[in-house]
C-alpha cells in the first residue's frame, strides 16, 4: 500500500484519538505514536503525577519538546494530547510534518468516555456535561484554526471514521 503522509489527530479529551489511531494503524499499516504514553514512558511518571509534581507548564514544555523531536518519516499517525493546540508553535510543528485532523464529539459522549479515567488532571472536578462543554468551547477556536480536516465522531463506528479520514486525506493528495 502506498505510504500515507503523517496524520496528527487532535481534539478534546475523550474524542477518540487513541482508538482511532490504533485502528488506522491496523487498517492502513500506519505507525502509531501515542504522545501521552511516550511522555509517560520518557518521564517514568503518569500524566497526573507530572501535573501534580511539576505543574502544567512543565507538561506543556514536554509536549512541545516531543513534537520537535518526532522522526521525520511518513506513514505515522500521531494521537496528540488534547491540549497540544494551546501553543501556536506546536501547531506550526505539526503542519510542517503532516496533516492535522480534528476529531469532535458531543460533550455527553465525551463524558461517557472520560468518566472513569483518573489520569486527566484538567478534568478533575469537571466531569459533568456543563463543565466539559465550557472547556470545549474555550478551546474550539484553536482546534478549528489548527485543523486541515474536521471529522465528527458522534454516532459513527471507529472503522467508518478511519475510512472517512483515509478517503479525505487521500482525496486531497490527488
Ligand atoms: C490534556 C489532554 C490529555 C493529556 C493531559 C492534558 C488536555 O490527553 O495530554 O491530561 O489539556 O486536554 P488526551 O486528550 O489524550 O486525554
Amino acid at each position: 500500500m502506498q505510504e500515507m503522509e503523517n496524520i496528527f489527530l487532535i481534539g478534546f479529551m475523550g474524542c477518540g484519538k487513541s482508538s482511532i489511531a490504533s485502528k488506522m494503524s491496523k487498517m492502513y499499516g500506519m505507525q502509531v505514536i501515542e504522545m501521552d504514553h511516550m511522555i509517560e514512558e520518557q518521564q517514568k511518571m503518569r500524566i497526573s503525577d507530572i501535573f501534580k509534581q511539576y505543574g502544567e507548564k512543565y507538561f506543556r514544555d514536554l509536549e512541545s519538546d516531543f513534537l520537535t523531536r518526532l522522526p521525520a518519516s511518513s506513514n505515522q499517525v500521531v494521537s496528540c494530547g488534547g491540549g497540544v493546540v494551546l501553543r501556536d508553535q506546536n501547531v506550526a510543528e505539526m503542519k510542517k510534518n503532516g496533516r492535522i485532523v480534528l476529531l469532535t464529539a458531543r460533550p455527553e459522549n465525551i463524558l461517557k468516555r472520560v468518566r472513569r479515567n483518573n489520569n486527566r488532571p484538567i478534568l478533575n472536578g469537571k466531569k459533568n456535561v456543563q463543565d466539559i462543554a465550557e472547556l470545549m468551547e474555550a478551546r474550539r477556536e484553536r482546534y478549528e484554526a489548527a485543523a486541515d480536516l474536521i471529522i465528527s465522531t458522534d454516532d459513527k463506528s471507529i472503522q467508518s471514521i478511519c475510512e472517512e479520514i483515509f478517503c479525505k486525506i487521500r482525496g486531497a493528495e490527488d
